[in-house]
């Protein structure tokens, strides 16, 4: 079975009339690993948020398909039906809903009716999934994220991937707030979904990632846009050399105040 494709073509989006992303292009095909990199406050999140369909980014022009299908004409349910599945940069806790029943109805919620997974299944499947993360298993019955330290936060996000097994998976800054060990744990988890039929967005600052998750393609995103596109090289440019010589590189102007009249 072949993997799906996410197309995102000239996407502009705005967020209370501002204009965030300026036409951005980006295609993640089954298979692939790609990795998005760029300087604070550039839209890696924003653009991540407009796949998902979170009603505050607004989608002004450009387009989004997932095998040839309009995901702006989607739900957000329906965005996740269709495969797509974000792991947060600061994911949300979610009081009175088990960690458990969320995963479960999730998992559901993508199968048809009448053929809900078996809570023995589901069971069997999470136990396994949680050790492959070495996760405490109270954490199954804690509810969504709630006291959840930043790293454990982060693992569930993979402990959901690992469950929910996207077509495509948008990873924004999971790297973020890991020790070392659980950034190694983290990484495995996600090196195990590696198949022809996974997809994936990798939004990261740092090459610590990359040094577990080899990506296939690196993106610069800067003021929007994807600037530049290249091989995991252009990821250790980057740690060893900051922004600045792609700034100059496309005669890219540092953002300047507007001034309010
Ligand atoms: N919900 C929002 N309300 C107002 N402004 C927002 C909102 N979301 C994003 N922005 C603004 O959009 C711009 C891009 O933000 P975004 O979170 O996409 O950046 P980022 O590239 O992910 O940065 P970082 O590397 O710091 O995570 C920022 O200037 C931010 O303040
Ligand atoms: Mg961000």
């Amino acid at each position: 079975m072949a993997g799906s494709t996410l197309e995102i073509k000239d996407l502009h989006v705005s967020i209370d009339d501002k204009e965030i992303l300026k036409g951005v292009n980006l295609t993640v095909k089954g298979g692939e690993f790609h990795a998005v990199m760029g300087p604070n406050g550039t839209g890696k999140s924003t653009l991540a948020s407009a796949i998902m369909g979170h009603p505050k980014y607004e989608v002004t022009s450009g387009s989004i398909l997932l095998d040839g299908e309009d995901v702006l004409e989607m739900e957000v349910d329906e965005r996740a039906q269709a495969g797509l599945f974000l792991a947060m940069q600061y994911p949300s806790e979610i009081s009175g809903v088990t960690n458990s029943d969320f995963l479960r109805s999730s998992i559901n919620a993508r199968r048809e009716e009448g053929d809900e997974i078996s809570l023995m299944k589901f069971i069997k499947e999470m136990d396994a999934s949680m050790d492959y993360l070495e996760m405490d298993k109270n954490m199954a019955q804690r509810y969504l994220n709630e006291g959840f330290s930043g790293g454990e936060k982060k693992r569930n996000e993979i402990l959901q991937l690992m469950m929910l097994k996207p077509a495509i998976g948008i990873l924004d800054e999971i790297d973020s707030g890991l020790d070392i060990d659980a950034l190694k744990v983290v990484s495995k988890g996600i090196n195990k979904l590696r198949s022809e039929t996974f997809g994936c967005l990798m939004i990261t600052h740092y090459q610590r990632l990359l040094d577990y998750i080899t990506p296939d393609y690196v993106h610069v995103m800067m003021q929007g846009r994807v600037v530049k596109s290249g091989g995991p090289e252009l990821a250790q440019r980057l740690e060893a050399e900051g922004y600045d010589w792609i700034k100059k590189e496309l005669g890219i102007e540092e953002e300047t105040v507007e001034q309010n009249a």
